[in-house]
């Protein structure tokens, strides 16, 4: 079952799409060399309760933080902590879900901290055109796997390899909804898109092989040979002819 979203819901998944806007606005002016991904978590987490909004992440099955971020070879679902300080040539993912009267929006952002390698660039640039691509697939003419096969192919032909662990989903009500939004697949199959339906499509990139390990504190996801990653997360509304960016 995938879910519609009434006039009234969009608003709201709107209004959590603009707190997330107005932090990582904030977060890109902050996140650089020297500060620690513990400071980003509370920093960011003030800033969302002050919205009298809540941090969506926090306590979802048992998860312990209001952001992820994740540095160089984390894929996603990296903790926060006053021991993580950035440094020149990391690249770092960050992941953000808000929940505002009931309806929640998700959306992650890679950042270069100073200067990063040819490849680090070259790994974030292909993901966000990955995401971009995805989009461009996300009108109601289009089936879910046409938002897959984009992502795939985009990533194949910038030479990297999709994660396949771990999907977009539909967010609403909940963080996580159907449909899945996998990261590959066969173009013109899977569900039909229609207006109204809400995903959060988000490409996860490797510059190696594309399996990733979990880490013993059960969250932290890593490339299995040690190398890049990049992510980019957006929610959106299908649309007719476009899709609506509200993150
Ligand atoms: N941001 C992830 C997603 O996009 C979910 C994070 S899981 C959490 O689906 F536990 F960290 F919240
Ligand atoms: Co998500």
């Amino acid at each position: 079952m995938t879910i519609l979203k009434s006039k009234e819901d969009i608003r709201k998944i709107r209004e959590s799409g603009n707190i997330l806007k107005e932090i990582f606005e904030w977060i890109e002016s902050v996140v650089a060399e020297g500060i620690s991904t513990g400071e980003l978590d509370r920093r960011t987490e003030d800033i969302i309760r002050s919205k009298n909004a809540k941090p969506a992440f926090k306590g979802y099955r048992g998860y312990p933080a209001s952001i992820c971020a994740s540095v160089n070879e984390v894929v996603v679902h990296g903790i926060p902590s006053d021991d993580i300080i950035l440094s020149d040539g990391d690249i770092i993912g960050i992941d953000i879900g808000v929940e505002k009267d009931g309806f929640f929006a998700d959306c992650a952002r890679t950042y270069a901290i100073g200067t990063v390698s040819e490849e680090a660039r070259r790994l974030m640039e292909v993901t966000k055109a990955c995401l971009d691509a995805g989009v461009k697939e996300a009108v109601s003419r289009n089936k879910i796997f046409d938002i897959s096969n984009a992502i795939q192919t985009t990533a194949k032909n910038g030479g990297f390899q999709e994660v396949r662990a771990f999907v977009g989903h539909g967010v609403g009500r909940q963080l996580h909804e159907p449909p899945e939004v996998p990261n590959w697949g066969e173009a013109g199959k899977g569900l039909p898109l229609k207006e109204g339906l809400v995903l959060a499509i988000e490409p996860m990139i490797n510059a190696g092989t594309r399996d990733v390990e979990i880490m013993s504190d059960d969250w932290t996801a890593v490339t299995r040979d040690g190398k890049l990653s990049a992510h980019y997360e957006d929610t959106i509304i299908i649309g007719k002819d476009k899709a609506e960016r509200i993150t």
